[in-house]
């Protein structure tokens, strides 16, 4: 099987010893996540079988040939969190940070409601309905319900009515759960609607209609997305502990948890992967961030994910990783196969300043500077774990999410706590809802 790499020997700080004693401890859980596998959308994992659904697939292609045929020039996806960081990983992944500027369908992500930010959208965006161009606007919301999104979701419907008062319907695409009121008023609205299992949580959800329509609709393939995802699905239920790399990727985070190391770095040396980082901090987060344990002790357990740039940030923060507390775990992420090779110059004389990077590519002086830092990790007994993708493909890229999706439901399962809810996000949301109805009162 096409695979990523994952190396953890010498540099993980566990034995092998150790690591398949650990392991036997994971099995039932495999064995649950490789169950769940025939059930459909039923239960928790239910998330694990979004890359299986041919249907799924069938309806986003359909859906897209559909709104494709309108050509639109824009579209706008307004959703928060689970709802939308996926699809920002996946495509600045495949596609870089410069999407708008290469493509002539640009795309807007809409989250927060930072009100100049979102004046600066909708300026772009009511430019081109002025110039008689169509936009997409994709509403993301599992609830249906999330402020922001809602919020957001009104201003620009009412600049898409205001240009196509009698077919703005055509335009919108609400992506939310079944019978969510937002499904109920999508409906009498007539405007698209895709489902997202009721199973599957937002964090859990970039490969369902919540990233997939998006995604294909701005170019990438899905097909092997969803291939690569699979793929790591029987990566991440292997039996064998050495090729479960989602296993052993949690059970080494765990082991330097319990040994105090409770922050855990992603070190991403591809600066196209940043938008990867921010996915896996709030899937970890959201899900290992708890106050309660499955058996409703007080534990207040978590790990702080937090994302390192190469080599960007070693001129940042290396002093503090290498001279500071011991207190972090980190994972290496990077490419082996760039998409371009560019090579310097042979300036001589510029050999003064640097020596030996003549002629030499920037993916040999970055792959310097990555070998380097692991040294020195090793040197001051910083433990790490690194992931290599051989390439920034839709196929290695669904891989990895899969395997990063299952380790952290195997680190839910090694610190007992539950990995699919977040009961103090809602803390926030309701008292947002109070403070806007006394405001509504008091004319806040
Ligand atoms: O992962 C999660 O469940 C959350 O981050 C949600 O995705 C986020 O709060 C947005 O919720 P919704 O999709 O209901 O608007």
């Amino acid at each position: 099987m096409n695979s990523i790499n994952f190396d953890y020997q010498n540099t993980s700080q566990m034995s092998e010893t150790d690591l398949h004693a650990a392991f036997t401890q994971l099995v039932p859980e495999i064995d649950r996540i490789a169950a769940a596998r025939n059930s459909a959308y039923n239960n928790e994992y239910a998330s694990i079988n979004l890359p299986f659904d041919q249907e799924l697939l069938t309806t986003i292609c359909a859906t897209v040939k559909e709104k494709k045929s309108l050509q639109p020039t824009a579209l706008v996806v307004i959703g928060i969190g689970g709802s939308n960081l996926g699809t920002m990983a996946v495509l600045e992944a495949l596609k870089g940070k410069f999407y708008n500027e290469h493509h002539e369908t640009k795309v807007y992500f809409v989250d927060t409601v930072d009100t100049d930010n979102i004046s600066d959208i909708a300026q772009l965006v009511e430019h081109e309905l002025e110039t008689g161009n169509n936009i997409m606007i994709n509403i993301v919301t599992k609830s249906g319900t999330t402020t922001e999104t809602v919020a957001n979701f009104e201003i620009f419907l009412q600049i898409l009515k205001s240009h196509r008062p009698y077919n703005y319907h055509q335009f919108v695409i609400a992506t939310t759960e079944h019978d969510s009121a937002l499904w109920k008023l999508g409906e009498k609205e007539e405007f698209t609607l895709l489902e997202i299992p009721q199973q599957v949580g937002g964090r859990y959800s970039v490969l369902s209609a919540v990233g997939l329509f998006p995604l294909c609709f701005l170019g990438i393939d899905i097909k092997n997305l969803c291939a690569g995802a699979r793929s790591g699905f029987e990566i991440a239920t292997s039996q064998s502990y050495d090729q479960n790399y989602a296993a052993l990727s949690a059970l080494i985070i765990a082991h330097h948890y319990h040994r105090n190391r409770i922050i855990h770095d992603t070190f991403l040396f591809s600066t196209a992967l940043k938008s990867l980082g921010a996915w896996y901090r709030q899937l970890s987060a959201e899900s290992i961030g708890k106050a309660w344990d499955k058996k409703n002790n007080q534990i207040n357990i978590g790990l702080l994910p937090t994302i390192s740039i190469g080599s960007t940030d070693l001129h940042s923060v290396a002093q503090l990783y290498l001279a500071g507390p011991d207190n972090r775990f980190t994972t290496f992420l990077n490419i082996t196969h760039n998409a371009t090779d560019l090579v310097l110059p042979q300036y001589d004389e510029y050999e003064s300043l640097v020596e030996n990077i003549q002629g030499v590519s920037l993916a040999t002086i970055m792959n310097a500077i990555l070998n380097g830092t692991k040294t020195a990790y090793q040197k001051d007994s910083h433990p790490f774990v690194s992931f290599t993708l051989p390439e920034k493909s839709a196929f290695y890229i669904g891989q990895f999410m899969q395997i990063k999706m299952i380790e952290i439901m195997y680190l839910g399962y090694l610190l007992n706590v539950n990995p699919f809810d977040q009961p103090e996000v809602e803390k926030y949301k309701k008292e947002v809802r109070r403070l806007l109805s006394v405001g509504k009162e008091e004319e806040f």
